[in-house]
């Protein structure tokens, strides 16, 4: 079976699953935060090598200020397990989003954790915080327009690569499947450019109970796939 060397997930229906037991929306979160750290083992076991996932979107502040609170709080414990973690697993960490809208203290965290395991050679593990990618689009160009300004690019020779250098993806290959999970068929911002050509793998399965067995049976669909590039498909050459 073909691994997919990159996989990017929406970790949806956190709220719904906790709804469905009669337990707060935030029972939900705490329980999610847990499954990735399992889903992060697994995927490296089967021979993923970079794993990306959807934390908290650029439009996630719209939600109540006492989920959005516990969702920080969750991230800062996060955080602190995740550098425990990734010592254990040698797991390379990269936090993209704008963090710049973070608290402090957990920008600190996020900059002790990136600087800990950027050595690692394990699984390299992107996690999206205050992530939107049309806002990690406009960062970018931003920065991009401000180096032809001090006359480090050149507007004329931009390309998709030197573009592709300023995301906060920059030096990671493209995503070859990405998951979402509890249902919903959309993307909501997530890597939009990064995707251009992601094989998308949608389930009813809540983010809480997604396991091992679901993330085999992704790669399993994703193995059924047909990929191309814009081309024709390549037929096994018969000599
Ligand atoms: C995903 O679960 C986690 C975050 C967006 C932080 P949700 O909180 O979106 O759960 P549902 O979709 O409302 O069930
Ligand atoms: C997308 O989930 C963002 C994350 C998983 C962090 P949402 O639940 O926030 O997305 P919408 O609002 O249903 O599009
Ligand atoms: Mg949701």
């Amino acid at each position: 079976m073909k691994v997919p060397q990159h996989v990017a997930i929406i970790l949806d229906g956190n709220g719904r699953w906790a709804k469905a037991k009669g337990m707060p929306r935030n029972y939900g979160h705490a329980q999610g935060s847990k499954n990735v750290e399992r889903i992060c083992e697994e995927a490296w076991k089967m021979g993923i090598k970079y794993l990306t996932v959807y934390a908290f979107s650029t439009e996630n502040w719209n939600r109540p200020k006492d989920e959005v609170d516990a969702l920080m709080k969750l991230l800062r414990s996060y955080m602190k397990t995740c550098l425990k973690t990734a010592a254990k697993n040698d797991m390379k960490i990269r936090v993209i989003g704008d963090k710049s809208r973070l608290d402090q203290d957990i920008r600190d965290r996020i900059d002790e954790l990136e600087k800990a395991t950027v050595n690692n050679g394990g699984l390299s593990f992107q996690i999206a915080i205050n992530y939107g990618s049309r806002d990690e689009i406009v960062r970018a160009v931003r920065r991009l327009a401000q180096d032809c300004v001090d006359g480090k690019q050149t507007a004329s020779e931009i390309n998709e690569e030197i573009l592709e250098s300023y995301l906060d993806t920059h030096d990671i290959p493209d995503p070859d499947l990405m998951i979402r999970t509890s249902g919903e068929l959309r993307l909501s911002n997530y890597l939009l450019w990064q995707l251009a050509y992601t094989e998308f793998y949608f389930t009813d399965v809540p983010w809480p109970d997604f396991s091992k067995e679901e993330l085999e049976k992704a790669i399993l669909q994703y193995n059924a796939r047909d990929r191309r590039y814009g081309g024709v498909k390549e037929e096994p050459q018969n000599v």
